[in-house]
């Protein structure tokens, strides 16, 4: 559920409504993240919140729907039931909901004070009327199952993961449609892991460490057991600490920076990855980035974080040529090309609605190219890091195969490949390459 405080400064019948035209904003083709960034500070965590379960729940909303209206009703109407109605499964799951009636009445009133609903009033109130009943039943009385899988992916992905994961592509899918836990990665120039988990228990926030992940040792992971707002962690404006998945804090220990040494992170922005490697050494960093509105972040978070701004040259460039580029040969290369993005999408829900099943294809070409221009950038002995936040094979494994298969001079050393989201991480690929010659 959204937390008290942000709860408190939005009423749920407005967070309702905005959340119902943010899912009709998706459905358009804009990203949630760009969408959500226009809210005011006081909307934004209780919208989040309920567009988030809306999209993750979104395959068992629509059957409730169905159900009850068995010709599809126009978007506006079925987007706020998806909302209305994503607030009892989640309650339903967690126990922590909003009591029945308050999202009736909430839904009810959002619908009646938005324009292109208000018609509508009398049909949400009965359809939200039975779908309580459904799956909040009066004690003693059977529950609704629980569906499977909740979250919605097109065909053509759900077709991607049973062929390459048919013992667990369902597990996945269910995996990815519950909340994302906040991680934190602790700013080892500050703090170590343990002082700052005193910090924490001073401040009232619970948290745990990840000790270990995919057989790589992790020295800076907190799992927080209760999600809360940047603005309550200790120091966090001063830099103290992160919010970085463990899946992802395994890229800069995997590249294992040394003091000294010239790195070039290939695809930077918005920062998180360039932090980590100056948080492990005193390093040398060339941060590239094509997009020139990412490229803004990196500067920002290296500043709240502390970072020396003088070991860091972030650029605007193609890393897939080498126009930027002023001939100094790389010790190491973080290359976290494009993707899919769909091993995240626990945390990017709305990434399902809007890929296409083209793009796996044009984005393979993509990480192709950033990969065989990267590797001439490379001294000989150095290391390269692929890195994808991908589950699908095309993105990670075959890519791998592909480079090794056309680069002689590639060796491959060991490194956790595909990993599976999991309660810890979201799903990555690690390739780890040495350039075993000229
Ligand atoms: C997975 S994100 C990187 C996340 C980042 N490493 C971090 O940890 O914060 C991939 C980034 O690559 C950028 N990108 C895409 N194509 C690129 C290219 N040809 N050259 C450089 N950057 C590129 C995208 O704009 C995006 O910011």
């Amino acid at each position: 559920m959204p937390d008290q405080k942000s709860a408190r400064s939005l009423p749920l019948s407005e967070a309702i409504t905005i959340s119902a035209q943010a899912i009709g904003e998706v459905m358009a083709g804009r990203s949630l993240t760009e969408v959500l960034g226009q809210l005011d500070v006081h909307e934004r965590p209780i919208v989040q919140s309920l567009t988030f379960d809306a999209l993750r729940k979104w395959i068992r909303s629509h059957e409730l729907i169905v159900q009850f209206i068995p010709k599809p009703p126009p978007a506006p109407v079925d987007y706020l039931l998806s909302v209305a109605i994503a607030l009892f499964l989640q309650g339903n799951q967690d126990g922590k909901g909003y009591a029945t009636h308050t999202i009736v009445d909430q839904a009810v009133k959002a619908c009646s004070e938005y324009e292109p609903t208000m018609y509508a009033k009398g049909l949400v109130n009965a359809v939200l009327r039975k779908v309580s009943v459904l799956v909040q039943p009066p004690e003693g009385e059977k529950r609704y199952p629980p569906d499977p899988i909740t979250m919605f992916v097109p065909p053509w992905w759900r077709a991607n993961l049973k062929k390459n994961y048919s013992k667990v592509w369902a597990a996945l899918l269910i995996q990815q449609a519950q909340r994302a836990p906040l991680i934190l990665r602790v700013n080892a120039k500050q703090y170590d892991r343990s002082q700052y988990q005193e910090l924490l228990t001073q401040a009232g926030i619970y948290s745990k460490p990840i000790e270990e992940l995919f057989g790589v040792k992790l020295n800076s992971a907190l799992l927080l057991s209760e999600p809360v707002p940047v603005s309550d962690l200790p120091g966090f404006y001063g830099g103290a600490v992160s919010v970085q998945d463990a899946g992802a804090q395994l890229a800069a220990i995997l590249l294992d920076p040394k003091s000294g040494e010239l790195i070039l992170d290939a695809c930077a922005a918005p920062g998180g990855k360039t932090a980590h490697l100056l948080e492990l050494a005193d390093c040398e960093v060339v941060a590239l980035e094509l997009d020139g509105e990412r490229l803004g972040k990196i500067g920002g978070n290296l500043d709240r974080l502390r970072l020396p701004s003088d070991r860091v040259r972030i650029t605007r460039g193609d890393a897939s040529k080498a126009a930027w580029w002023d001939g100094r040969l790389f010790d190491k290369i973080l290359l976290d090309a494009p993707c899919s993005a769909s091993g995240i999408v626990s945390r990017h829900p709305d990434i399902p609605f809007l890929r296409r099943e083209a793009d796996v294809n044009s984005l393979q070409q993509r990480q192709r190219s950033i990969l065989a221009q990267a590797w001439k950038m490379l001294r000989q002995d150095g290391l390269l890091l692929y890195v994808t936040c991908s589950v699908f094979p095309e993105e990670g494994e075959s890519q791998a195969a592909w480079f090794a298969a056309e680069h002689s001079n590639a060796l491959r050393l060991s490194a956790p490949g595909q990993i599976l989201p999991s309660g810890t991480n979201d799903g990555f690929f690690y390739a780890l390459f040495k350039k075993n010659g000229p």
